[in-house]
């Protein structure tokens, strides 16, 4: 029988993440199928106005909440805390996926996570198009709508992995690499889904097997490491070392076929002469 997350055991923050989550995937809600008004940004990446409302209302929920913390948003920068930077930092993307988002595409989400002292201890992810709420607290398990998760045991032989790389040409090389070699040598399956949060989310559940990060963003990713590693999942870096807040390239998997995916990831790098 699956334990329900009663909702006692649930901190402050969770609480207050969760409800920035689902008010701002209220504005999503509104806004998605609708003819929204895209804006380029200098890295080519696109916004909307769904973004920065998003953002907006999460920020205020917070700040209501805490008015001592900090606040990295992806649309408004680093806010909150003026005098000496906070311990306690949000981390957060409006809409992941914000190109699916504006192009009807149902796989986008908001993403927040708390991190305090370069550890993360609460993460929520929420797509409101499909109504599926993912959060974590460190130490307390991970759970999608009030279920307690854990990830996959498929093995290689039926695996899908997914690719979540930045706009920078040597993630997305690497990326390219990635994707034809993982589906020839290693795994059943590939997938590159636009929506680095979520496809965490995503291997959290178990509907996943792994997921690498190349280069995103902390508000792209914090959340979805803690739900993988809540749900029992692993997370190394490139080279299999222990993953450690804030190192945006990494490995999130079930575990059962980790060191092939480390040992291909690092056979591609040495191919294209990567060096970090
Ligand atoms: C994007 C998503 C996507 C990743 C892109 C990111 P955004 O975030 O996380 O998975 O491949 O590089 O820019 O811009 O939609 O918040
Ligand atoms: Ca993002
Ligand atoms: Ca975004």
């Amino acid at each position: 029988m699956q334990e329900n997350f009663s909702q006692k055991n649930k901190s402050k923050e969770l609480e207050v993440a969760i409800r920035a989550a689902t008010e701002a995937g209220k504005i999503l809600e509104k806004h998605f199928e609708t003819d929204i008004l895209r804006e380029f940004k200098e890295d080519k990446t696109i916004v909307t106005l769904a973004d920065k409302e998003s953002e907006e209302v999460i920020k205020k929920i917070i700040f209501d909440n805490f008015p001592t913390h900090s606040i990295l948003g992806e649309e408004t920068g680093m806010t909150g805390a003026r005098e000496e930077k906070s311990e306690y930092v949000w981390h957060v993307d409006p809409i992941d996926g914000t190109r699916n988002f504006a192009n009807g595409i149902p796989i986008f989400a908001v993403s927040i996570a708390l991190v305090h002292k370069n550890e993360v201890i609460v993460g929520v992810v929420y797509n409101p198009a499909t109504s599926s709420l993912f959060y974590a607290e460190k130490n307390k398990g991970a759970y999608f709508n009030d279920q307690k998760i854990s990830v996959s045991k498929d093995d290689k032989d039926h695996a899908i992995v997914t690719m979540s790389p930045s706009q920078r040409d040597i993630d997305r090389d690497l990326t390219q690499e990635l994707l034809y070699s993982f589906s020839k040598n290693v795994v059943r399956s590939v997938r590159y889904l636009g929506c680095a949060a979520l496809e965490l989310a995503y291997v959290a559940r178990g509907g996943l097997e792994a997921n690498i990060q190349l280069g995103l963003n902390t508000y792209d990713f914090s959340a979805g490491t803690l739900l993988v590693q809540e749900a029992g999942g692993k997370v190394t870096t490139l080279d299999g070392q222990p993953w450690k807040f804030p190192d945006n390239h990494f490995i999130a998997g079930n575990g059962i076929f980790h060191d092939l995916l480390v040992e291909e990831v690092k056979r591609q790098i040495a191919k294209l002469g990567i060096t970090r």
